[in-house]
């Protein structure tokens, strides 16, 4: 058989994700170093592996990096080496210029290149025999978002007794867009062989169980599926649900307390001339994002003399991101561009129309933009969840801050009605939206604040991970044909 045999006393918990819970820095020597990086979804997933004897397999985020799997805060990472070319076909092409414009209602025209599905069949196969050598027998396996797709089945096949989960960060799309695709039903067939595949609302789940009834032959009971066994073996059942992912709210919320962040948040308000309103985006510079949108409708409210560079200012933090795809290079320019043209026809002396950051910053700092924040602009034209939206929420202790929110993110599914709700394809109405945000008294403010702080600070990461891991192990377990 084809199946390789479980490490002796492998781990009980292995995660797979395309990037490492670190960042690695190589020196002129080429000695590698490494630094823990404060992504949400080690913070959601670092006790459950503490407990469980967790391991993690992933992507340096450098080429050619080739390490041992090392132990790091009570867990072990397992580096995964990509070579340039697998970065430009498996990364940049086809997870980020093929499937992401694709499962984000084709903003931007994906490429389809034979050659970079070729190379994302072949990473997808290493981080599977990866994963599979390092789990214990009958050990959980948990496998996150696009870029990995096809590992649920390869492991599976290389090792029956697992139990597997994936779950999707991003949308997935209609299947009248997802059929474009012409590797759809190998994408199909390679989720469906985790046990539980998770997604973000409920209308992406119901999208891929209406993919896989237009697309296979297995049968579907609302969020069922049946999938016949090649060999003749008896019939596997696969659930497809939505986990809608959070941030590490406790944290963030203690974090935005603290009197070192208080007095920043002040600072940068004094920094901007102590604006009367103050607005906020906080976006990777991502198509998905709308930040056109938002900037074209800032800039017509100046034009409009409805918001006046004396009284409001707009801060723009967009965070450098896929810089050597084309799509998100084009962006660069045509946002660079129109802030360029807005600051030079409305800006006076003293007093930018939009503060524009081509940076990203640490947690403490984006704690203390938020705070200083009158209103926060998330305009997104598709996002799978939207953690700003959260992360904003988590730090208004306060109460008070409005949240302008797009209908195209997950996280309008799950917040409503607290934010004020906006169609940023709608210029006028996200027109009207702004100033009635810009203009809302703080009783108005600290009702929704309340409501919005209720729900953020439940339903936190934590309990998002226990979910899906306490769905996945209630599943029945099977026993192996090792
Ligand atoms: C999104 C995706 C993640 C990805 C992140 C940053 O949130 O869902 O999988 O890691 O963007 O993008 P990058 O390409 O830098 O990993």
């Amino acid at each position: 058989s084809s199946s390789s045999h479980p490490r002796e006393g492998g781990y009980d918990l292995v995660v797979v994700a395309n990037r490492l819970p670190v960042d690695f820095t190589v020196d002129a020597d080429g000695g590698v170093d490494w630094q823990r990086s404060p992504g949400g979804l080690v913070t959601a997933l670092e006790p459950v592996m503490r407990e469980a004897e967790g391991a993690w397999v992933g992507w340096s985020g450098a080429p050619d990096l080739e390490h041992e799997p090392f132990e790091a805060d009570g867990m072990l990472l397992v580096p995964v080496t990509l070579g340039q070319d697998e970065i430009e076909r498996y990364y940049e092409g086809f997870s980020n210029d093929t499937l992401w414009p694709l499962y984000h209602d084709v903003i931007s025209p994906p490429t389809y290149h034979r050659q970079w599905w070729d190379a994302y069949r072949r990473v997808n196969r290493r981080f599977a025999e990866a994963a599979a050598e390092q789990a214990a027998e009958g050990a959980v396996v948990w496998v996150h978002d696009y870029q990995l797709q096809l590992v649920p089945k390869m492991l599976r096949d290389l090792r029956p007794d697992l139990r597997i989960g994936f779950f999707d960060h991003i949308p997935f799309p209609a299947v009248e867009l997802f059929q474009q695709l012409p590797w759809r039903t190998q994408i199909v067939e390679g989720l469906l062989g985790a046990d539980l595949i998770g997604f973000q609302r409920g209308g992406d789940a119901s999208n891929f169980v209406r993919s896989v009834r237009r697309l296979t032959k297995h049968t579907t009971r609302g969020p069922i599926i049946t999938v016949a066994d090649e060999d003749g073996g008896p019939a596997r059942h696969v659930r497809a649900a939505a986990f809608p992912i959070s941030i590490d709210s406790h944290h963030f919320d203690a974090l935005a307390r603290e009197p070192e962040v208080q007095a920043r948040a002040k600072e940068i308000r004094a920094d901007l001339g102590n604006p009367g309103i103050m607005m906020l985006g906080v976006d990777r510079l991502d198509y998905t994002k709308g930040i056109r949108h938002r900037i074209k409708a800032y800039g017509e409210l100046l034009q409009d003399g409805r918001l006046d560079v004396e009284r409001a200012t707009l801060v723009q933090v967009a965070s450098p991101s896929r810089e050597n795809v084309g799509a998100y290079q084009e962006l660069r320019e045509h946002v660079e561009v129109l802030v360029g043209r807005i600051n030079g026809e409305f800006g006076e002396l003293g007093h930018s129309a939009i503060h524009y950051l081509h940076h990203s910053y640490p947690p403490a700092e984006m704690a203390a933009l938020y705070l200083a924040a009158d209103v926060m602009l998330v305009t997104s034209l598709r996002d799978g969840m939207n953690l700003v939206a959260k992360e904003y929420i988590a730090a208004r202790s306060d109460e008070q801050g409005v949240l302008v929110l797009s209908e195209f993110t997950g996280a309008a599914d799950e917040l409503a009605p607290g934010p004020l709700l906006v169609n940023p394809h709608d210029i006028d109405g996200m027109k009207d939206t702004i100033v009635a945000a810009a203009n809302m008294p703080p009783k108005e403010q600290r009702r929704r604040m309340r409501r919005l702080r209720r729900k953020v600070m439940a339903d936190d990461v934590a309990k998002w991970s226990q979910t899906f891991l306490g769905v996945l192990t209630a599943m029945p377990p099977r026993t192996s044909h090792g």
